[in-house]
């Protein structure tokens, strides 16, 4: 990494820098993952950033002390200026990561970006056989271009870095998933289980696995843990589980405008990639510079320090620990982006996960049932 900034002066004690940047560079996507975390009304979101613009909210970044660059989406792919905001980005001295799909990336593109500065590439699949993949991922021919270009990132010199959203449809899966991986030679795989945001909420009861479920596969990955450790295999799993089966919540994005900043296709900047969904105004970088919108937009301020707190998160002794959890659940689940995570035992809504994990036991819906992230569906929630 070269030329740290120093640290600009102005910059409000106890409020350090947006280490991490994402760019989501566009909502586009030739995917239609049910799972997607982004807005529901994506397609209506207006103008895409251009170029220039982009440019300038890195270097913003950048001179805040901004170190880690995700390039995400939607499919970052489908923008012609990726490359050039790579360089740009490496230049800069950013730790860049692209994260796709695969989908539009050609073995031209994977050495183009390596020769522009690119760090790190992270392919996501949806499952480990062609027919479940391609119908979660709504798209015929995704499983074996994935496969292609897996392989082109690990030749290119890359770490080969895999992403497997888990859910009820491909939990039963993890052995061969695993295997998978496996002979491809991955470095890296996550195993994320699904995250109940944007369309995945929408689709929370076709997607939660049972109780039962995520049991089995957590031996499974142990049990596949052990054979890679005696086989001398050097492929790290790493399996996240769902905080709904968990009794404490996550100290989400490690605490609200603490680290990450995200900046939407149109300019939002947000705390978080889901934050969009919150009835709080966020600031865009049309109109104002990251600086300003890091330390004193409302927005950013809004859930900063504790003093927002209600019971039972005011008086609890694990605040500073999670933070009370996630806004944007908790906005999701009771209604109130103030309240306390749901996934909390002493949240007074958590009934609420308790309901969606009996639903989970029961639930019997296949994938035909599950409303599929595209423009049209995106189109019906905002008329509805
Ligand atoms: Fe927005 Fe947790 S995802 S605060």
């Amino acid at each position: 990494m070269n030329g740290h900034h120093a640290m600009p002066a102005g910059d409000r004690p106890g409020i350090g820098p947006p280490l991490w940047l994402l760019a989501e560079l566009t909502y586009r996507c030739p995917l239609q993952c049910p799972y997607c975390s982004n807005p529901l009304d994506f397609a209506q979101t207006e103008q895409e950033l251009t170029t220039e613009e982009w440019v300038r909210v890195l270097r913003q970044g950048r001179e805040m002390g901004a170190a880690q660059l995700g390039f995400s989406g939607g499919e970052p792919l489908v923008r012609p200026d990726l490359p050039e905001l790579i360089a740009e980005a490496r230049q800069l001295g950013y730790y860049t990561n692209l994260i796709t799909s695969g989908l539009g990336l050609t073995e031209a593109k994977v050495k183009a970006f390596r020769d522009a500065g690119l760090d790190h590439i992270q392919v996501s699949f949806q499952a480990s056989d062609p027919e479940l993949n391609n119908a979660v991922a709504g798209s015929r021919k995704a499983f074996d271009q994935k496969l292609a270009m897996a392989r082109a990132v690990k030749e290119a010199g890359y770490p080969m870095v895999l992403n497997f959203v888990i859910h009820r449809h491909n939990i039963h899966q993890m052995g061969d998933i695993i295997s998978l991986c496996e002979r491809l030679g991955a470095d890296y795989v996550e195993l994320a289980t699904c995250q109940y945001y944007g369309w995945a909420f929408q689709n929370r009861e076709g997607l939660m696995p049972s109780k039962a479920q995520l049991q089995t596969a957590e031996a499974e990955v142990n049990a596949y843990r052990e054979r890679l450790a005696e086989s001398g295999s050097a492929m790290k799993l790493i399996f996240v589980t769902p905080d709904y089966y968990e009794e404490r919540p996550k100290a989400c994005m490690n605490g609200w405008g603490s680290l990450f900043l995200t900046v939407a296709p149109d300019g939002a900047a947000l705390p978080c990639h889901s934050a969009r969904l919150l009835p709080i105004e966020f600031p865009n970088v049309r109109e104002s510079s990251l600086h300003s919108i890091w330390y004193d937009s409302p927005g950013f301020n809004h859930y900063r320090g504790d003093s927002w707190m209600p019971e039972p998160c005011r008086s609890c002794d694990e605040k500073d620990k999670d933070f009370g959890g996630c806004r944007c659940q908790a906005y999701l689940l009771t209604g109130n982006a103030d309240n306390a995570d749901p996934v909390c035992s002493k949240s007074p809504h958590h009934d609420r996960i308790l309901a969606a994990r009996k639903a989970a036991d029961h639930a019997t819906a296949g994938l035909e049932e599950l409303t599929y992230r595209n423009a049209n569906n995106s189109r019906l929630f905002f008329r509805g």
